[in-house]
């Protein structure tokens, strides 16, 4: 025995062995109003707050702290205790084309339901189908509760994705995006500088730069414009120098961020070092599957592991959490209505299991509440609330559940799923629909996922 290895570390080590894997949650108290107050560790801007508590009254939070603050409000209300989870904001992916994501009959479910299932309550994914998480992008697939306001997922705003690639003049033909209807948009989200050639910095000075090219084009279009400002989000923009940057940030504008797509694609990415120092808000997105992440804690495992391998640079679970989350609504101009846990907006949220210590190597991070949240697997997801209505849940709680509700083994662990009467299916029949493509519920590391790793070049 090791000379150090004194009785106390012993009697440590026997409580460490002894603990319970990992807290869940239980149903305290079942009321009868439809009101659900949640204790746990609450996940906010400031910080994580432990012990604290959420209330949900017709599908908004009307209460966030200390439960002592909710005074006779949580009076007929169900009571769900989840000390030892996190309870978080559903994550907003800001970058996905689901129609890409699985072969037909259902061109796009399979994606969705394995992005609900992994915490992601909204999405703007250049494609939609009714219920299941929000779509951003869709004035009919906002859901509940959302005002209707108009974001543009424009993906390619210089007509260029047949392949036009220009370099020195902004000759894209007729269609590309010009800088009245751009700005007036409420929020315009597109691909720009998709690359690391010239070709892909050409697309950015198109649009930043009124001066770079005023010849037109024969068959009309080819002026460079300025689209820059608060209102648009670009989404990859690896083809941006520094000094394109220094103008986003100058601007307002926002970057939408897929590491894992940068990597697997074109073998690097955005330095988030510096986009996070110049002061741009950053938001993470996955892209589509085949080059991208399954889920947004896998985007944001990659995230981190770039930012340090390649930028060394320790992004803390809070900051990805952000981009998940608070930075994400901003990014889709929903920030007043969705992205935290907030009086008075919408009762998006996701409970996550606390983490144990058998879970490994995974485990990015271990002691922190928003690693608790931000890198979780799908089976350590307790509960995901879309405007208050439960979507899912763990058997332990099912009774909070109604309708058509069915329990299906994730893992190790046993969910209720209840979307059948949204989606005119039943999860089984979906499921059984996506043979051959990904699996709906999804192993801890989803099998073929695209590599994060930087590319070695010998
Ligand atoms: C919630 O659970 C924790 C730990 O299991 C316990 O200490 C606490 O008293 C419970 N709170 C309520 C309101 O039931
Ligand atoms: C990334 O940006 C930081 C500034 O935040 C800079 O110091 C560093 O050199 C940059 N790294 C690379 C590889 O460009
Ligand atoms: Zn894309």
């Amino acid at each position: 025995m090791n000379r150090l290895f004194q009785p106390l570390q012993l009697i440590l080590l026997v409580v460490a062995l002894l603990r319970p894997a990992s807290a869940e949650c239980n149903i305290v108290k079942r009321g009868l109003s439809g009101d659900l107050l949640l204790i746990g560790t609450v996940l906010t801007n400031q910080g994580a707050l432990q012990d604290s508590s959420v209330f949900v009254q017709s599908g908004r939070i009307t209460h966030v702290g200390d439960i002592c603050g909710l005074g006779a409000r949580g009076g007929d209300a169900s009571v769900l205790n989840c000390t030892g989870s996190v309870i978080s904001p559903g994550f907003i992916n800001t970058h996905e084309h689901i129609s890409f994501s699985t072969v037909s009959p259902f061109p796009d479910i399979g994606e969705r339901v394995s992005h609900l299932f992994s915490g992601t309550t909204s999405i703007i994914g250049g494609g939609m189908v009714l219920g299941l998480a929000r779509n951003l992008d869709f004035p009919e697939g906002l859901e509940d509760g959302l005002d209707n306001r108009l974001v543009i997922y424009d993906t390619f705003p210089l007509k260029d994705g047949l392949g036009v690639m220009r370099n020195g003049d902004c000759d894209y033909g007729p269609s590309s995006i010009d800088r009245d209807t751009a700005i007036g948009y409420h929020r315009y989200i597109s691909h720009i500088g998709e690359g690391i050639d010239v070709e892909a910095a050409n697309e950015f000075t198109c649009l930043s730069n009124v001066a770079f090219d005023t010849t037109p084009a024969l068959g009309g279009g080819g002026l460079s414009t300025d689209i820059i400002g608060p209102n648009l989000a670009l989404v990859q923009a690896l083809g941006l120098t520094p000094r394109d940057f220094d103008v986003v940030a100058a601007r307002g504008a926002k970057i939408v961020w897929s590491p894992r797509s940068n990597m697997y694609l074109y073998g690097q990415t955005l330095n988030v070092s510096y986009l996070l120092e110049a002061g741009i808000t950053v938001a993470l997105g996955t892209d589509w599957l085949p080059s991208g992440s399954a889920t947004m804690g896998r985007e944001a495992a990659c995230a981190a592991s770039v930012a340090n391998e390649v930028f060394g640079m320790k992004l803390p679970p809070k900051e990805l959490w952000k981009m998940a989350t608070v930075n994400a609504a901003i990014v889709a101009g929903f920030e007043d209505q969705l992205g935290s846990l907030e009086v008075g907006k919408l009762a998006d949220i996701v409970v996550f299991e606390g983490r144990s210590q058998e879970d490994g190597e995974h485990d990015i991070g271990t002691a922190d509440p928003f690693g608790q949240a931000i890198f979780a697997p799908q089976e350590k997801i307790e509960l995901v609330l879309r405007g208050g209505k439960p979507l899912l849940a763990s058997s332990t709680i099912r009774d909070l559940t109604s309708g058509t509700c069915e329990l299906i083994a994730f893992g190790n662990s046993n969910k209720i799923v209840c979307i059948a009467d949204e989606l005119g299916s039943s999860f089984k029949e979906l499921e059984a629909s996506l043979q051959g493509v990904y699996p709906v519920v999804l192993p801890d590391l989803p099998p073929d996922e695209p590599t994060c790793k930087p590319k070695l070049y010998s």
